[in-house]
């Protein structure tokens, strides 16, 4: 049997909901991935198997999702502390580091993936790469709307010796700034060359007034999910 790249997502979904303990403070993920984990805890929550669960969603629409399962939400102000957060990624290199934010998230995503004890990624397996940033599709940046074309030109200029190029995301059928749950824009940079030392990239990146936050979630990763047309495998860090 083949089995579509969806089904592959939910495998490695419900693996990871396998590391749920009732009474958890949970980080709920956002994407098409993370968006079967949360299905697959309020299930389970419904069928008694777990209960005392804290949900703390990384976006509005995983906040939508988890309302409508009855999941018992809460935020970082009042549980600063996660016990487990489950998300996708866009991007994984063999160190567990991570391009994020593809769906717009990356923001709380970061905030909330940041501060947990457990940080579990399902992915299918056409999300691992060699390097972040390689595979020629956008690696988001969260930036602020006021003057965007100048933070955009200066993130371009940061990476000019990689072949940089910055280009807003955009959304609908007249071509609108897509604005983010925290009302920002989001620049998308391409880059033609690697972009060497992902730390030394990551710095640099965040310096930039005007910058609020990018998608490389370095060293955040404990266990990364990979499901496979041969199976499931668990890296840990
Ligand atoms: C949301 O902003 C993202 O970080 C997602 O977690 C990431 O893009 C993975 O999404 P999919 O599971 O839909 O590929």
């Amino acid at each position: 049997v083949i089995l579509t790249q969806d089904e592959l997502k939910k495998i490695a979904a419900y693996k990871a909901v396998e590391y749920v303990e009732s009474g958890m403070v949970l980080g709920l993920g956002t994407g098409s991935t993370a968006k079967h984990a949360v299905n697959r805890i309020g299930e389970l929550l419904r069928q008694g198997k777990l209960h005392n669960i804290v949900g703390i969603p990384t976006s509005k629409m995983t906040h939508e999702q988890a309302v409508s399962l009855g999941i018992p939400l809460s935020d970082l102000d009042t549980h600063p502390v996660v016990d487990l957060a489950i998300d996708g990624a866009d991007e994984v290199d063999p160190f567990l580091n991570l391009v994020k934010g593809r769906g717009g998230s990356l923001l709380r995503e970061k905030m909330v993936e940041s501060s947990c004890r457990k940080f579990v990624v399902i992915v299918d397996e056409s999300k691992l790469v060699k390097h972040l940033g390689g595979s020629g599709l956008a690696m988001p940046v969260e930036i602020v709307p006021f003057c965007w074309k100048f933070t955009a030109h200066r993130l371009q200029t940061l990476f000019a010796d990689s072949g940089c190029v910055a280009k807003l995301r955009t959304s609908g059928e007249n071509s609108e700034p897509f604005v983010t749950d925290n009302g920002n824009y989001i620049v998308e940079l391409y880059f033609k060359k690697d972009i060497g030392d992902l730390k030394a990239a990551s710095d640099e990146i965040l310096r930039l007034a005007g910058v609020v936050e990018h998608g490389m979630f370095l060293d955040l990763a404990t266990t990364v999910i990979v499901a496979g047309e041969l199976g499931v495998t668990v890296k840990n860090k």
